[in-house]
């Protein structure tokens, strides 16, 4: 018998700007679809988009968003399939402006030929917000463990709180594992208490520079990896960044760190 099964639609979003929205998507979608799942990614960042140059796909956009919503292609066609995994990217143009019930009528189709449909969410809490929170059912709300961050990172949970999301989590990005040690960085624990919020993931600051064509450094895979299995199976284990310094081991690589 054949089961009709509506994707699961989650948008990551944060209220500001330049927190790791992008990278989270790009890196959970390909975790995902590593896992043999569907997963389809759409910008949703009119103002900054730039999902695509994450993925290392903006040489084989073709078609957008905007362009499936003017009738100048299929939706098919706009999909940009990556090379190595499941994943397919719906990409946006700079500038578009597109109405709230074309984009989910899109998103719609897309729920329907997917398992994880993830929405790459613009930075504050206008319209741009709204349209892509719309048509997901669960959010996941990302700060660095910075004051300002996480103020915003609180307003987004307050705006969610009151739009249908049935479930909002948070993941915790650029965290220090030497700082959070010396008591110096919150803890994403810590964060996720303040926010009153469920922690599904932490991924640590990475010095080296993240590229997903290659899928970043060891550490940071393996952060993703982790919240791409708490997603698919609802719990499990956080990334601990502190585990690298704690011990003389760990007090060795604090000290190096700061040299
Ligand atoms: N864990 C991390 N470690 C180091 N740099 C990061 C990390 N996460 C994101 N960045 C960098 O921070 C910048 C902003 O990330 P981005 O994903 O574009 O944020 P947003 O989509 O929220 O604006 C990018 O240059 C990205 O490479
Ligand atoms: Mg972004």
């Amino acid at each position: 018998m054949y089961t009709f099964t509506m994707g699961r639609c989650i948008v990551i979003t944060s209220g500001k700007g330049g927190v790791g929205k992008t990278t989270v998507t790009a890196g959970l979608g390909l975790a995902l679809a590593k896992n043999k799942s569907r997963v389809i990614v759409v910008d949703a960042d009119i103002t900054l988009n730039n999902l695509d140059l994450v993925l290392g796909l903006e040489g084989n956009v073709v078609y957008d968003l905007n362009d499936v919503i003017l009738g100048k292609c299929r939706l098919s066609q706009a999909l940009v399939q990556h090379p190595n995994t499941s994943l397919r990217l719906l990409p946006s143009i700079r500038g578009e402006d597109i109405p709230l019930r074309d984009f989910r009528k899109v998103m719609l189709e897309l729920k329907e030929d997917s398992d994880f449909l993830l929405i790459d969410c613009p930075a504050g809490l206008d319209e741009g917000f709204t349209r892509a929170v719309d048509s997901a059912s669960e959010a996941i709300v990302v700060t660095t463990p910075t004051p300002s961050a996480i103020r915003d990172a609180d307003k987004v949970i307050s705006v969610l709180n009151k739009m249908k999301i049935k479930r909002a989590s948070l993941v915790v990005n650029r965290v220090r594992g030497d700082l959070v040690v010396e008591g110096s960085m919150l803890s994403p624990e810590e964060i996720a208490n303040l926010l009153k919020i469920r922690l599904i993931g932490c991924i640590p600051e990475d010095d080296h520079a993240l590229d997903y064509t290659g899928l970043g450094h060891e550490e940071h895979s393996l952060a993703i990896k982790m919240l791409a299995r708490y997603i698919s199976v609802g719990s499990g284990e956080i990334f601990d960044a502190t585990d690298n310094f704690r011990g003389l081991l760990g007090g060795l690589r604090r000290i190096l760190k700061k040299v």
